[in-house]
């Protein structure tokens, strides 16, 4: 089921998202609501909390070509656990950012630690674009926006973009 994605600014994207326990169908559902929702927006990246669910979870499916086979992931618990010294810029945007993007410089390779859907623990390296997403998305669980990179005189000028956006949708 497709779920309503909040915009910034909103409290639940500022907050420290806690762990999963046990795995269960409950949050296997919520990994496929959180797919179904990224595909349809159309993103290639979406954290729990940007759906009000304040819990480690993130999918991400970074597969650009047209007529590609998609490579969704789900990730409960995702941790950077290296990070190369290398760096890469990347114009980002966020689903609960509307048509905003700016470069934000990262680490252009991470390996990460995470808990699949099947309650397995999984590791991989990223490079490329899934580097820069899978660390967009863990930001999210720590309540961490990409604009939390810019300058803030550039993060304030997003913030009342997005808050007219959201009187707007509100009277709509
Ligand atoms: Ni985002």
């Amino acid at each position: 089921m497709k779920r309503p994605i909040l915009i910034h600014p909103d409290p639940r994207l500022k907050k420290l998202c806690p762990p999963v326990d046990d795995l269960s169908d409950a949050l296997r559902d919520l990994a496929d609501d959180m797919l179904e929702t990224m595909y349809d927006a159309p993103g290639i990246g979406l954290a729990a909390p940007q759906i009000g669910v304040l819990t480690r979870a993130i999918v991400l499916d970074c597969v650009k070509e047209e007529r590609a086979e998609p490579r969704p992931l789900v990730m409960f618990n995702p941790q950077v656990v290296a990070v190369s010294d290398e760096m890469s810029t990347y114009e980002e945007g966020c689903l609960s950012i509307p048509d905003q993007y700016a470069d934000v410089e990262r680490p252009a390779q991470v390996k990460v630690a995470w808990i699949d859907r099947n309650g397995s623990a999984q590791e991989q390296e990223f490079d490329g674009l899934w580097a820069t997403c899978v660390q967009h998305e863990i930001d999210h669980l720590d309540g961490k926006l990409f604009i939390d990179y810019l300058k803030p005189l550039r993060r304030q000028m997003i913030t009342r973009k997005m808050q007219k956006l959201k009187r707007e949708r509100a009277r709509a």
